[in-house]
Protein backbone atom coordinates (compact mmCIF):
# COMPACT_ATOMS: atom_id res chain seq x y z
CA UNK A 1 0.00 0.00 0.00
CA UNK A 2 1.45 3.48 -1.13
CA UNK A 3 1.70 6.15 1.79
CA UNK A 4 -0.96 9.76 0.88
CA UNK A 5 0.96 12.65 1.78
CA UNK A 6 -0.39 16.05 2.73
CA UNK A 7 0.99 18.90 1.38
CA UNK A 8 0.54 20.20 4.66
CA UNK A 9 2.90 17.83 6.18
CA UNK A 10 0.39 16.60 8.69
CA UNK A 11 0.26 12.98 9.72
CA UNK A 12 -3.74 12.72 8.70
CA UNK A 13 -5.02 8.77 8.42
CA UNK A 14 -7.01 9.15 5.04
CA UNK A 15 -9.90 6.92 4.90
CA UNK A 16 -9.76 4.74 1.43
CA UNK A 17 -13.69 3.79 1.09
CA UNK A 18 -16.64 5.92 1.21
CA UNK A 19 -20.13 5.48 3.74
CA UNK A 20 -23.30 4.49 1.72
CA UNK A 21 -25.58 2.98 4.91
CA UNK A 22 -25.48 5.41 8.47
CA UNK A 23 -27.06 4.72 11.51
CA UNK A 24 -28.24 7.74 13.20
CA UNK A 25 -26.20 8.14 16.31
CA UNK A 26 -27.45 9.70 19.84
CA UNK A 27 -25.64 11.83 22.55
CA UNK A 28 -28.05 11.89 25.60
CA UNK A 29 -27.96 14.51 28.08
CA UNK A 30 -25.36 13.73 31.17
CA UNK A 31 -28.28 13.56 33.71
CA UNK A 32 -29.65 10.53 31.77
CA UNK A 33 -25.65 9.13 31.49
CA UNK A 34 -26.06 8.52 34.97
CA UNK A 35 -29.68 7.23 35.04
CA UNK A 36 -28.40 5.13 32.49
CA UNK A 37 -25.28 4.02 34.78
CA UNK A 38 -27.53 3.18 37.55
CA UNK A 39 -29.70 0.86 35.29
CA UNK A 40 -26.31 -0.81 34.01
CA UNK A 41 -25.15 -1.45 37.23
CA UNK A 42 -22.09 0.73 36.55
CA UNK A 43 -21.21 -1.92 34.46
CA UNK A 44 -20.42 -0.50 30.28
CA UNK A 45 -21.86 -3.93 29.48
CA UNK A 46 -25.15 -3.06 31.15
CA UNK A 47 -25.76 0.37 28.61
CA UNK A 48 -28.70 0.30 26.44
CA UNK A 49 -27.01 1.66 22.32
CA UNK A 50 -29.83 3.90 22.85
CA UNK A 51 -27.29 5.69 25.66
CA UNK A 52 -24.54 5.58 23.90
CA UNK A 53 -23.02 7.84 21.41
CA UNK A 54 -19.63 6.81 20.28
CA UNK A 55 -19.88 2.55 21.17
CA UNK A 56 -16.30 1.78 21.85
CA UNK A 57 -16.46 -1.45 23.63
CA UNK A 58 -15.25 -3.71 21.19
CA UNK A 59 -14.62 -4.40 17.56
CA UNK A 60 -16.13 -7.94 18.06
CA UNK A 61 -19.26 -8.17 15.24
CA UNK A 62 -19.20 -4.63 15.03
CA UNK A 63 -16.32 -4.03 11.86
CA UNK A 64 -18.31 -2.06 8.96
CA UNK A 65 -19.20 -4.42 6.55
CA UNK A 66 -17.95 -4.47 3.23
CA UNK A 67 -20.84 -4.06 -0.16
CA UNK A 68 -19.25 -7.48 -1.15
CA UNK A 69 -19.75 -9.12 2.00
CA UNK A 70 -23.46 -7.75 2.04
CA UNK A 71 -24.06 -8.93 -1.48
CA UNK A 72 -22.79 -11.77 -1.03
CA UNK A 73 -25.15 -12.95 2.19
CA UNK A 74 -27.90 -12.41 -0.19
CA UNK A 75 -26.96 -15.45 -2.26
CA UNK A 76 -26.37 -17.77 0.87
CA UNK A 77 -27.55 -21.58 0.35
CA UNK A 78 -29.39 -22.56 3.20
CA UNK A 79 -29.20 -26.45 4.34
CA UNK A 80 -28.59 -28.31 7.05
CA UNK A 81 -25.88 -30.10 6.07
CA UNK A 82 -23.51 -30.04 2.65
CA UNK A 83 -24.30 -25.97 1.94
CA UNK A 84 -22.67 -24.54 -0.79
CA UNK A 85 -21.72 -21.33 1.85
CA UNK A 86 -19.41 -23.94 3.91
CA UNK A 87 -17.62 -24.53 0.79
CA UNK A 88 -16.75 -21.38 0.08
CA UNK A 89 -15.61 -20.59 3.29
CA UNK A 90 -13.51 -23.92 3.35
CA UNK A 91 -11.99 -22.36 0.11
CA UNK A 92 -11.63 -18.95 1.58
CA UNK A 93 -10.05 -20.27 4.64
CA UNK A 94 -7.71 -22.82 2.57
CA UNK A 95 -6.73 -19.78 0.23
CA UNK A 96 -5.94 -17.02 2.75
CA UNK A 97 -5.38 -19.19 6.26
CA UNK A 98 -3.67 -22.33 3.92
CA UNK A 99 -5.05 -25.05 6.07
CA UNK A 100 -6.98 -27.52 4.02
CA UNK A 101 -9.84 -28.81 6.93
CA UNK A 102 -12.09 -26.31 8.98
CA UNK A 103 -14.47 -27.04 11.64
CA UNK A 104 -16.80 -24.48 12.15
CA UNK A 105 -18.14 -22.68 15.22
CA UNK A 106 -19.93 -20.42 16.34
CA UNK A 107 -17.63 -18.00 17.59
CA UNK A 108 -13.83 -17.77 18.72
CA UNK A 109 -15.09 -19.05 22.35
CA UNK A 110 -16.94 -21.65 21.18
CA UNK A 111 -13.50 -23.09 19.46
CA UNK A 112 -11.95 -22.37 22.96
CA UNK A 113 -14.50 -24.68 24.40
CA UNK A 114 -13.83 -27.06 21.28
CA UNK A 115 -9.83 -27.09 21.46
CA UNK A 116 -10.02 -27.44 25.32
CA UNK A 117 -12.67 -30.36 25.69
CA UNK A 118 -10.75 -32.13 23.49
CA UNK A 119 -6.55 -31.61 25.00
CA UNK A 120 -7.17 -30.29 28.25
CA UNK A 121 -7.02 -32.57 31.19
CA UNK A 122 -6.71 -32.28 34.80
CA UNK A 123 -3.31 -30.49 35.72
CA UNK A 124 -2.71 -29.59 32.39
CA UNK A 125 -0.74 -26.57 31.75
CA UNK A 126 -0.62 -24.59 28.59
CA UNK A 127 2.11 -21.55 28.01
CA UNK A 128 1.01 -19.00 25.89
CA UNK A 129 2.70 -15.09 25.15
CA UNK A 130 -1.10 -13.57 27.23
CA UNK A 131 -4.35 -14.81 28.24
CA UNK A 132 -7.51 -13.83 26.65
CA UNK A 133 -10.49 -13.60 29.38
CA UNK A 134 -12.62 -16.87 27.45
CA UNK A 135 -9.27 -18.83 26.95
CA UNK A 136 -8.12 -18.82 30.55
CA UNK A 137 -12.02 -19.72 31.70
CA UNK A 138 -12.23 -22.28 29.18
CA UNK A 139 -8.59 -24.11 29.81
CA UNK A 140 -9.79 -23.87 33.64
CA UNK A 141 -12.80 -24.74 33.45
CA UNK A 142 -11.68 -28.57 31.94
CA UNK A 143 -9.29 -28.48 34.96
CA UNK A 144 -6.02 -27.14 33.37
CA UNK A 145 -3.35 -23.85 34.11
CA UNK A 146 -1.97 -21.41 32.14
CA UNK A 147 1.42 -19.87 32.34
CA UNK A 148 1.99 -16.39 30.91
CA UNK A 149 5.17 -15.79 29.05
CA UNK A 150 6.14 -12.17 27.88
CA UNK A 151 9.28 -10.56 28.27
CA UNK A 152 9.51 -7.98 31.22
CA UNK A 153 9.17 -5.01 28.12
CA UNK A 154 5.43 -6.06 27.23
CA UNK A 155 4.59 -5.17 31.45
CA UNK A 156 5.73 -1.51 30.65
CA UNK A 157 2.86 0.18 28.90
CA UNK A 158 4.79 2.97 27.57
CA UNK A 159 7.21 1.91 25.19
CA UNK A 160 8.22 1.69 22.26
CA UNK A 161 9.31 -2.09 21.51
CA UNK A 162 7.41 -3.05 18.26
CA UNK A 163 6.17 -6.59 19.21
CA UNK A 164 5.17 -6.64 22.76
CA UNK A 165 3.53 -9.45 21.96
CA UNK A 166 6.68 -11.85 21.58
CA UNK A 167 7.04 -15.12 23.47
CA UNK A 168 9.67 -15.13 26.13
CA UNK A 169 11.73 -18.04 24.38
CA UNK A 170 13.79 -18.62 27.41
CA UNK A 171 10.87 -19.05 29.73
CA UNK A 172 9.43 -21.46 27.52
CA UNK A 173 11.90 -23.47 27.79
CA UNK A 174 12.18 -23.32 31.52
CA UNK A 175 9.04 -24.04 31.75
CA UNK A 176 8.45 -27.22 29.34
CA UNK A 177 11.65 -28.28 31.28
CA UNK A 178 9.49 -28.19 34.63
CA UNK A 179 6.48 -29.16 33.62
CA UNK A 180 7.57 -32.09 31.14
CA UNK A 181 6.22 -31.47 27.72
CA UNK A 182 4.03 -34.52 28.05
CA UNK A 183 1.50 -32.50 30.31
CA UNK A 184 1.74 -29.33 28.02
CA UNK A 185 -1.22 -30.10 25.48
CA UNK A 186 -0.26 -27.21 23.17
CA UNK A 187 1.60 -24.10 23.21
CA UNK A 188 -0.68 -21.09 22.31
CA UNK A 189 0.17 -17.90 20.80
CA UNK A 190 -1.99 -15.18 20.73
CA UNK A 191 -2.12 -13.01 17.28
CA UNK A 192 -2.34 -9.02 18.70
CA UNK A 193 -2.45 -10.24 22.14
CA UNK A 194 -5.50 -8.24 23.57
CA UNK A 195 -5.38 -7.85 27.04
CA UNK A 196 -1.79 -6.12 26.57
CA UNK A 197 -2.98 -3.15 24.84
CA UNK A 198 -3.52 -5.13 21.19
CA UNK A 199 0.13 -5.63 20.28
CA UNK A 200 1.98 -8.05 17.69
CA UNK A 201 4.31 -10.71 17.76
CA UNK A 202 6.92 -11.19 15.26
CA UNK A 203 6.96 -13.75 12.71
CA UNK A 204 11.01 -14.38 14.41
CA UNK A 205 9.34 -15.05 17.22
CA UNK A 206 7.11 -17.15 15.45
CA UNK A 207 9.51 -19.15 13.96
CA UNK A 208 11.71 -19.47 17.48
CA UNK A 209 8.51 -21.19 19.21
CA UNK A 210 8.15 -23.72 16.76
CA UNK A 211 11.37 -24.75 16.53
CA UNK A 212 10.80 -25.08 20.28
CA UNK A 213 7.57 -26.79 20.04
CA UNK A 214 9.09 -29.21 17.70
CA UNK A 215 12.33 -30.00 19.61
CA UNK A 216 9.79 -31.28 22.45
CA UNK A 217 7.15 -32.42 19.70
CA UNK A 218 4.02 -30.49 21.53
CA UNK A 219 1.50 -28.90 19.36
CA UNK A 220 1.30 -25.19 18.59
CA UNK A 221 -2.03 -23.60 18.46
CA UNK A 222 -2.16 -20.18 16.83
CA UNK A 223 -5.52 -17.49 18.45
CA UNK A 224 -5.58 -15.82 14.96
CA UNK A 225 -8.62 -13.74 15.79
CA UNK A 226 -6.68 -10.61 15.29
CA UNK A 227 -4.36 -11.96 12.93
CA UNK A 228 -4.73 -9.07 10.23
CA UNK A 229 -3.60 -6.42 12.34
CA UNK A 230 -0.66 -8.79 13.24
CA UNK A 231 0.35 -9.38 10.12
CA UNK A 232 0.07 -5.72 9.35
CA UNK A 233 2.21 -4.96 11.59
CA UNK A 234 4.86 -7.19 10.96
CA UNK A 235 4.64 -5.44 7.49
CA UNK A 236 5.08 -1.84 8.84
CA UNK A 237 7.89 -2.76 12.12
CA UNK A 238 9.55 -5.97 11.07
CA UNK A 239 12.16 -5.22 8.19
CA UNK A 240 12.33 -8.63 6.51
CA UNK A 241 8.93 -8.56 5.41
CA UNK A 242 8.30 -4.57 4.55
CA UNK A 243 7.62 -5.41 1.27
CA UNK A 244 6.07 -8.84 1.19
CA UNK A 245 2.28 -9.02 0.66
CA UNK A 246 -0.32 -9.39 3.32
CA UNK A 247 -1.14 -12.80 1.76
CA UNK A 248 2.20 -14.33 2.22
CA UNK A 249 2.48 -12.69 5.36
CA UNK A 250 -0.43 -14.19 6.89
CA UNK A 251 0.12 -17.32 5.01
CA UNK A 252 3.68 -17.41 6.60
CA UNK A 253 2.45 -16.84 10.04
CA UNK A 254 -0.34 -19.80 9.91
CA UNK A 255 1.90 -22.15 7.92
CA UNK A 256 3.89 -22.26 11.30
CA UNK A 257 1.38 -23.70 13.41
CA UNK A 258 -0.74 -27.33 13.64
CA UNK A 259 -3.63 -25.78 15.04
CA UNK A 260 -5.51 -22.65 14.26
CA UNK A 261 -8.45 -21.25 15.91
CA UNK A 262 -10.55 -17.88 15.64
CA UNK A 263 -13.20 -15.35 16.02
CA UNK A 264 -14.99 -14.10 12.69
CA UNK A 265 -16.11 -11.61 14.62
CA UNK A 266 -12.73 -9.70 14.70
CA UNK A 267 -10.91 -11.89 11.72
CA UNK A 268 -13.44 -10.90 9.08
CA UNK A 269 -16.35 -8.06 10.25
CA UNK A 270 -18.85 -10.69 10.23
CA UNK A 271 -20.04 -12.98 13.25
CA UNK A 272 -18.95 -16.62 13.72
CA UNK A 273 -15.46 -17.89 13.86
CA UNK A 274 -13.81 -21.81 12.69
CA UNK A 275 -10.92 -24.15 14.12
CA UNK A 276 -8.60 -25.48 10.70
CA UNK A 277 -5.35 -27.80 10.11
CA UNK A 278 -3.81 -29.86 8.15
CA UNK A 279 -3.56 -32.20 10.06
CA UNK A 280 -5.78 -35.01 9.60
CA UNK A 281 -5.56 -36.21 13.16
CA UNK A 282 -6.11 -33.30 14.76
CA UNK A 283 -9.21 -32.72 12.65
CA UNK A 284 -10.42 -36.26 13.47
CA UNK A 285 -10.26 -36.05 17.14
CA UNK A 286 -12.48 -32.51 17.27
CA UNK A 287 -14.59 -33.23 14.86
CA UNK A 288 -17.16 -35.39 16.99
CA UNK A 289 -17.39 -32.30 19.13
CA UNK A 290 -19.29 -29.78 16.76
CA UNK A 291 -22.11 -31.46 16.52
CA UNK A 292 -22.53 -31.81 20.40
CA UNK A 293 -21.80 -28.17 21.24
CA UNK A 294 -22.35 -26.29 17.77
CA UNK A 295 -24.03 -27.88 14.93
CA UNK A 296 -23.93 -30.16 12.37
CA UNK A 297 -20.13 -29.63 10.48
CA UNK A 298 -21.06 -27.54 7.50
CA UNK A 299 -22.97 -24.99 9.43
CA UNK A 300 -21.73 -25.09 13.25
CA UNK A 301 -24.09 -22.86 14.99
CA UNK A 302 -23.74 -19.80 12.49
CA UNK A 303 -25.93 -18.57 9.66
CA UNK A 304 -25.28 -19.32 6.25
CA UNK A 305 -25.42 -15.84 5.54
CA UNK A 306 -22.54 -15.14 7.92
CA UNK A 307 -20.99 -17.86 6.64
CA UNK A 308 -20.55 -16.29 3.30
CA UNK A 309 -19.87 -12.58 4.66
CA UNK A 310 -16.73 -14.53 6.60
CA UNK A 311 -15.32 -16.25 3.06
CA UNK A 312 -15.40 -12.67 1.81
CA UNK A 313 -14.01 -11.27 4.75
CA UNK A 314 -11.50 -13.35 4.67
CA UNK A 315 -9.76 -12.86 1.81
CA UNK A 316 -10.56 -8.64 2.35
CA UNK A 317 -7.75 -9.14 5.12
CA UNK A 318 -5.19 -9.07 2.19
CA UNK A 319 -6.05 -6.05 1.67
CA UNK A 320 -3.94 -3.68 4.03
CA UNK A 321 -6.00 -0.45 2.91
CA UNK A 322 -8.73 -2.20 4.55
CA UNK A 323 -6.66 -3.24 7.40
CA UNK A 324 -4.86 -0.57 7.95
CA UNK A 325 -7.70 1.81 8.76
CA UNK A 326 -8.54 0.75 12.51
CA UNK A 327 -4.88 0.60 13.67
CA UNK A 328 -4.06 4.09 11.87
CA UNK A 329 -7.06 5.88 13.47
CA UNK A 330 -5.44 4.27 16.98
CA UNK A 331 -2.30 5.50 16.19
CA UNK A 332 -4.16 8.54 15.27
CA UNK A 333 -5.84 8.78 18.77
CA UNK A 334 -3.08 7.21 21.32
CA UNK A 335 -0.71 10.26 19.70
CA UNK A 336 -2.90 12.72 20.26
CA UNK A 337 -3.82 11.70 23.47
CA UNK A 338 -0.35 11.43 24.54
CA UNK A 339 -0.02 15.47 23.26
CA UNK A 340 -2.24 16.20 25.58
CA UNK A 341 -1.00 14.24 28.48
CA UNK A 342 -2.87 11.26 28.65
CA UNK A 343 -1.33 8.27 29.64
CA UNK A 344 -1.69 5.89 26.81
CA UNK A 345 -0.11 2.29 26.23
CA UNK A 346 2.37 2.68 23.46
CA UNK A 347 3.90 2.18 20.94
CA UNK A 348 -0.05 2.12 19.48
CA UNK A 349 -1.74 -1.45 19.28
CA UNK A 350 -4.67 -2.60 17.34
CA UNK A 351 -8.16 -3.10 18.13
CA UNK A 352 -8.67 -0.15 20.10
CA UNK A 353 -6.25 2.72 22.46
CA UNK A 354 -5.80 1.74 25.67
CA UNK A 355 -5.45 4.40 28.45
CA UNK A 356 -3.62 3.19 31.33
CA UNK A 357 -5.96 4.65 34.43
CA UNK A 358 -3.30 3.49 36.63
CA UNK A 359 -1.40 6.83 36.03
CA UNK A 360 -4.18 8.40 36.02
CA UNK A 361 -6.50 7.53 38.96
CA UNK A 362 -3.35 6.43 41.50
CA UNK A 363 -5.98 7.55 44.72
CA UNK A 364 -7.80 5.30 43.58
CA UNK A 365 -7.03 1.52 45.63
CA UNK A 366 -6.69 -1.33 43.46
CA UNK A 367 -9.60 -3.06 45.32
CA UNK A 368 -11.91 -0.70 44.42
CA UNK A 369 -11.79 -1.34 40.41
CA UNK A 370 -9.74 1.51 38.68
CA UNK A 371 -9.73 0.66 35.10
CA UNK A 372 -13.85 0.08 36.08
CA UNK A 373 -14.47 3.35 37.95
CA UNK A 374 -12.60 5.46 34.91
CA UNK A 375 -14.74 3.43 32.33
CA UNK A 376 -17.91 4.34 33.91
CA UNK A 377 -16.46 7.96 34.65
CA UNK A 378 -15.71 8.47 31.04
CA UNK A 379 -19.31 7.19 29.80
CA UNK A 380 -20.88 9.61 31.99
CA UNK A 381 -18.83 12.66 31.11
CA UNK A 382 -18.99 11.27 27.34
CA UNK A 383 -21.49 8.83 26.00
CA UNK A 384 -18.83 6.97 24.65
CA UNK A 385 -18.54 3.64 25.67
CA UNK A 386 -15.11 1.34 26.26
CA UNK A 387 -14.49 -1.49 28.33
CA UNK A 388 -13.03 -2.31 31.26
CA UNK A 389 -9.25 -4.25 30.89
CA UNK A 390 -8.03 -4.53 34.68
CA UNK A 391 -8.96 -6.39 37.48
CA UNK A 392 -12.46 -6.39 37.10
CA UNK A 393 -12.21 -8.39 33.98
CA UNK A 394 -9.98 -11.21 35.99
CA UNK A 395 -11.33 -14.01 37.51
CA UNK A 396 -10.74 -14.92 41.41
CA UNK A 397 -8.42 -17.52 42.45
CA UNK A 398 -9.18 -20.76 43.57
CA UNK A 399 -9.92 -19.72 47.43
CA UNK A 400 -12.23 -16.89 45.90
CA UNK A 401 -9.16 -13.89 46.43
CA UNK A 402 -8.84 -11.13 44.03
CA UNK A 403 -5.91 -11.54 41.67
CA UNK A 404 -4.89 -8.32 40.50
CA UNK A 405 -4.47 -7.39 36.79
CA UNK A 406 -0.89 -6.65 35.94
CA UNK A 407 -2.58 -3.52 34.28
CA UNK A 408 -5.40 -1.46 34.89
CA UNK A 409 -6.56 -0.49 31.32
CA UNK A 410 -9.63 1.79 29.34
CA UNK A 411 -9.94 -0.08 26.18
CA UNK A 412 -11.74 2.36 23.94
CA UNK A 413 -12.12 -0.40 20.70
CA UNK A 414 -11.87 1.55 17.06
CA UNK A 415 -13.99 -1.16 14.79
CA UNK A 416 -13.44 -0.94 11.11
CA UNK A 417 -14.46 1.73 9.12
CA UNK A 418 -17.31 2.39 11.73
CA UNK A 419 -16.07 6.01 12.87
CA UNK A 420 -14.81 9.60 11.80
CA UNK A 421 -11.73 11.09 12.78
CA UNK A 422 -14.56 14.19 14.10
CA UNK A 423 -15.30 12.03 16.25
CA UNK A 424 -12.02 10.94 16.89
CA UNK A 425 -10.94 13.84 18.22
CA UNK A 426 -13.92 14.07 20.18
CA UNK A 427 -13.01 11.35 21.94
CA UNK A 428 -9.65 12.83 22.82
CA UNK A 429 -11.10 16.03 23.66
CA UNK A 430 -13.27 14.06 26.46
CA UNK A 431 -10.16 12.44 27.32
CA UNK A 432 -8.44 15.00 27.91
CA UNK A 433 -10.61 16.95 30.59
CA UNK A 434 -11.17 13.64 32.46
CA UNK A 435 -7.56 13.01 32.58
CA UNK A 436 -7.53 16.59 34.09
CA UNK A 437 -10.52 16.58 36.60
CA UNK A 438 -9.55 12.88 37.66
CA UNK A 439 -9.59 13.62 40.89
CA UNK A 440 -12.96 13.74 40.88
CA UNK A 441 -13.21 10.30 40.10
CA UNK A 442 -13.72 7.42 42.77
CA UNK A 443 -14.29 3.41 42.98
CA UNK A 444 -17.03 1.18 42.31
CA UNK A 445 -18.00 -1.38 44.62
CA UNK A 446 -19.61 -5.13 43.09
CA UNK A 447 -23.16 -5.46 44.24
CA UNK A 448 -23.98 -8.54 42.38
CA UNK A 449 -20.43 -10.81 41.27
CA UNK A 450 -21.43 -13.61 39.08
CA UNK A 451 -18.69 -16.53 39.07
CA UNK A 452 -17.82 -16.79 35.93
CA UNK A 453 -16.64 -14.21 33.86
CA UNK A 454 -17.91 -11.34 36.19
CA UNK A 455 -17.13 -9.07 33.99
CA UNK A 456 -20.08 -9.24 31.18
CA UNK A 457 -23.15 -9.41 34.11
CA UNK A 458 -21.91 -7.65 37.01
CA UNK A 459 -23.32 -5.00 39.24
CA UNK A 460 -21.21 -2.27 41.12
CA UNK A 461 -22.21 0.75 42.60
CA UNK A 462 -19.98 3.73 42.99
CA UNK A 463 -18.58 4.44 46.49
CA UNK A 464 -19.18 7.72 47.90
CA UNK A 465 -20.94 10.59 45.88
CA UNK A 466 -18.55 11.23 42.95
CA UNK A 467 -20.73 10.92 40.32
CA UNK A 468 -22.37 13.84 41.27
CA UNK A 469 -19.53 16.06 41.41
CA UNK A 470 -18.15 14.60 38.51
CA UNK A 471 -20.94 15.82 36.62
CA UNK A 472 -21.26 19.45 38.79
CA UNK A 473 -17.60 20.05 37.96
CA UNK A 474 -18.65 19.03 33.90
CA UNK A 475 -21.63 21.69 33.84
CA UNK A 476 -18.77 24.28 35.03
CA UNK A 477 -16.72 23.63 32.25
CA UNK A 478 -19.08 22.74 29.56
CA UNK A 479 -22.51 24.68 30.60
CA UNK A 480 -24.84 23.23 28.35
CA UNK A 481 -23.55 21.23 25.82
CA UNK A 482 -24.07 17.69 25.76
N1 LIG B 1 -9.48 -14.61 21.27
C1 LIG B 1 -9.22 -13.30 21.24
C2 LIG B 1 -7.82 -12.84 21.08
C3 LIG B 1 -10.27 -12.37 21.36
O1 LIG B 1 -10.00 -11.08 21.33
C4 LIG B 1 -11.59 -12.85 21.51
C5 LIG B 1 -12.70 -11.93 21.68
C6 LIG B 1 -11.81 -14.23 21.54
C7 LIG B 1 -10.74 -15.09 21.41
C8 LIG B 1 -13.17 -14.80 21.73
O2 LIG B 1 -13.91 -14.65 20.55
O3 LIG B 1 -15.82 -13.15 21.19
O4 LIG B 1 -15.89 -14.54 19.12
O5 LIG B 1 -16.07 -15.59 21.33
N2 LIG B 1 -12.58 -10.71 21.96
C9 LIG B 1 -13.66 -9.76 22.10
C10 LIG B 1 -13.12 -8.44 22.58
C11 LIG B 1 -14.81 -10.23 22.93
O6 LIG B 1 -13.97 -7.55 22.82
O7 LIG B 1 -11.93 -8.23 22.66
P1 LIG B 1 -15.50 -14.47 20.57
Amino acid sequence: MQEIKFFSGENIPLELHKVRVVQKLNLVPIERRLEALKEGGFNTFGLQTTDIFLDMITDSGTNAMSDNQLAAMMRADDAYAGSQSFVRMQKAVEDVLGKKYLLPAHQGRAAENIISCAYIKKGNLVPMNYHFTTTLAHITQYGGRIVELLYDEAYKTTSSHPFKGNMNLEKLEEVIKMEGASNIPFIRMEASTNLIGGQPFSIQNLREVRAIADKHGICLVLDASLLGENAYLVKQREAEFANTSMAEIIHTMTSLCDLVYFSARKLSSSRGGGICTNDEKIYKELAPLIPLFEGFLTYGGMSVREIEAIAVGLYETWDDSMICQSPRFIEYLVNSAVEKGVPMVTPPGVLGAHVNTRKICKHIPRTQYIAGSFAAAFYLISGVRGMERGSLSNQRDEYGNETYADMELLRLAVPRRVFTLSQIKYVVDRLDWLTRNAKLVGGLKFVYEPPVLRFFMGRLEPIGDWTEKLIAKFKEDFGDSL
